[in-house]
């Protein structure tokens, strides 16, 4: 069976006993200047971008679920909302917590406006909806390496290398003017886990009821806003052939191939046309719904890469507009 045959069969879903909170980026939405640039750019990075409607929705090869939708703003990229995904027997609680908080909020305007609405410290509109969990519920596998066989080369001829294209979204990291202050409403409203952080300038947090290290991730900027998706491959070959096909199709502006100290995934980070990036992301550590992870306030130098290239100067640029 392959990867992809087994994608919409996802591993058994185990709750974290008494956590109530979400347990998956259902969905990432964001307006962008021109969709026709969007669909070239995740088609290239190996997803299955389909136009709907005035829309266009991401999904991995292989999996029935929609896990980012864009729209055409005709302006600068901006985030739009985020929707997580919760069990259905969390919702009341989930709704009566939102009120006592009194941020309920009106549905956005680009959304199906179903499920429960409520806006973070930023102003960012979230939406809760139940919906199946999408976040890993174990670690995921690498592929099975290439056979090694004796007075043979293992390596593929670079002509017949094929498509690298993503299992699932790992994680989205987003911009925020105060991390602390998100981060205690990531984890008081939305239960979120704090996995790791660094000072004031960057925190990750984890799905109670099992995710990889980071479901979500806040970075400090002037303003809210989204710096990368983060998409999972089956082996460190990939994130390299993952660079190798976009540089190809004429995204060659980067960061990596490296690995992160917290998440201690493989990673590149190609550019998007709108200055934010896409992560090609391999064996990022896991947090199963039974552990407590050892979280840790880490110092800067020792947080973001074991090896790799420096990191670009404009890498950690937002280009979004304050709202
Ligand atoms: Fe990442």
């Amino acid at each position: 069976m392959t990867i992809a045959e087994t994608q919409d069969m996802p591993e058994p879903v185990h709750r974290r006993r008494g956590a109530v909170g979400v347990h998956s980026i259902d969905r990432f939405v964001f307006t962008v200047p021109d969709l026709a640039e969007a669909e070239r750019f995740y088609r290239a990075f190996g997803l299955d971008p389909r136009p709907v409607d005035d829309r266009l929705d991401l999904y991995t090869f292989g999996s029935s679920h929609c896990w980012a939708s864009l729209y055409e703003s005709g302006q600068a990229k901006r985030l739009e909302y985020i929707r997580f995904g919760v069990f259905e027997e969390d919702l009341d609680a989930m709704r009566e917590r939102i009120a006592s908080c009194g941020i309920t909020s009106a549905p956005h305007a680009l959304s199906d406006r179903g499920g429960l609405w409520l806006r973070n410290p930023d102003g960012t509109p979230i939406q809760l909806v139940v919906a199946p969990k999408v976040s890993p519920s174990a670690k995921c596998q690498p592929l099975p390496p290439s056979p090694h066989l004796p007075g043979q080369g293992s390596a593929p001829a670079r002509s017949r290398v094929q498509q690298v294209r993503p299992r699932y979204l790992s994680h989205v990291l987003f911009f925020t003017p105060d991390v602390s202050r998100v981060v205690t409403f990531s984890i008081e409203v939305l239960g979120l886990k704090l996995s790791d952080r660094s000072g004031d300038g960057i925190a990750f947090l984890h799905g109670p009821h099992g995710s990889d290290h980071h479901l979500v991730a806040f970075a400090k900027s002037h303003a809210p806003g989204l710096h990368h998706s983060s998409w999972d491959v089956g082996s460190i070959d990939q994130v390299g052939c993952g660079a190798e096909q976009m540089r190809a199709a004429g995204y060659d502006q980067g960061w990596g191939v490296g690995r992160h100290v917290l998440g201690s995934n493989y990673f590149y980070y190609v550019r998007d046309p709108w200055g934010s990036y896409a992560e090609y992301s391999f064996d990022i550590d896991f947090v199963p719904n039974d552990l407590e992870w050892p979280s840790a306030d880490h110092p800067p130098e020792d947080s973001l890469y074991v090896w790799g290239p420096s990191v670009p100067d404009d890498f950690i640029t937002n280009h979004e507009p304050c709202a």
